[in-house]
């Protein structure tokens, strides 16, 4: 029953169901890519730590449909989506079109490159596996550098625990990545296999940076293991 429960409120609602409906004019692999995304990434779990106003900068942001949901459930937002992926840039523009008002840009972006700041939040989702570890480390701490005061940094990614999730994780991925070609990675993440590191090594990368840090597991009746790192510039 709490599975079934835990369905029905991920249906997309609201700002959700809006974000979808953004897609709708896509090619069909598009859309039905960012209703994956919907239904399998706690996009709404993520966005309720950013702030309601302010500047937002999402790394990684492939279709878009994260940035997209953000912008439209928080109209106060100014948010920027970036990518390596131009096709995927190309896509998400399209939706955006259809959004005459919200404050929301996608641009393609070189790896590791972070745009210039102050951002009052940065938020990466399923992006740094796709990095060796020490790529993953650097892009951290330039984001980190980019925040404004009481800022914050958004990291979700894939807990390797519990295992069984990790391993599933792990089998659609190397098919998403290395069979179907669905995500792209730059030469450095080709040439190794995916880098799932452990989120409390993450955070303590964020530490490192001079961020607080919290941590959240999202993976209660879902298959993935989602984990949230959160930094924060300032008091805690
Ligand atoms: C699994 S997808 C996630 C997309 C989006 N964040 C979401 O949650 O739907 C990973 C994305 O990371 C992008 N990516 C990979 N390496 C990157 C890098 N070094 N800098 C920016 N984006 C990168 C890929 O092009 C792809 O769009």
């Amino acid at each position: 029953m709490a599975v079934i429960d835990s369905w029905w409120a991920r249906r997309p609602t609201g700002a959700g169901r809006a974000a979808l409906r953004a897609y709708r004019h896509l090619p069909r692999s598009a859309r039905v890519h960012a209703t994956i995304r919907w239904w399998s990434a706690p996009f709404p779990r993520i966005a309720a730590f950013l702030p309601t106003s302010g500047r937002v900068l999402e790394i990684g942001c492939g279709h878009g449909l994260f940035s997209t949901y953000a912008a439209l459930a928080g109209p106060g937002r100014s948010v920027v989506g970036v990518d390596i992926d131009a096709d995927k840039i190309a896509l998400a523009r399209q939706a955006e079109a259809q959004l005459p008002g919200v404050d929301l840009t996608f641009r393609v972006a070189e790896s590791g490159a972070v745009p210039t700041g102050p951002w009052d939040a940065i938020v990466i989702v399923d992006v740094l596996y796709l990095l060796p570890a020490p790529a993953q480390r650097a892009l951290l701490h330039q984001a980190a550098a980019q925040l404004a005061d009481g800022g914050q940094l958004l990291v979700k990614e894939m807990s390797p625990r519990p295992r069984w999730k990790a391993a599933w994780n792990r089998g659609q991925e190397t098919l998403a990545v290395s069979v179907l070609g669905i995500t792209e990675q730059d030469a450095a993440g080709r040439a190794a296999p995916f880098d799932f590191v452990d989120p409390s090594t993450m955070a303590s990368w964020l530490r490192d940076a001079g961020l607080w840090t919290a941590q959240l597991r999202l993976d209660r009746h879902r298959l993935h293991p989602h984990h949230l790192v959160i930094g924060r510039v300032g008091p805690e």
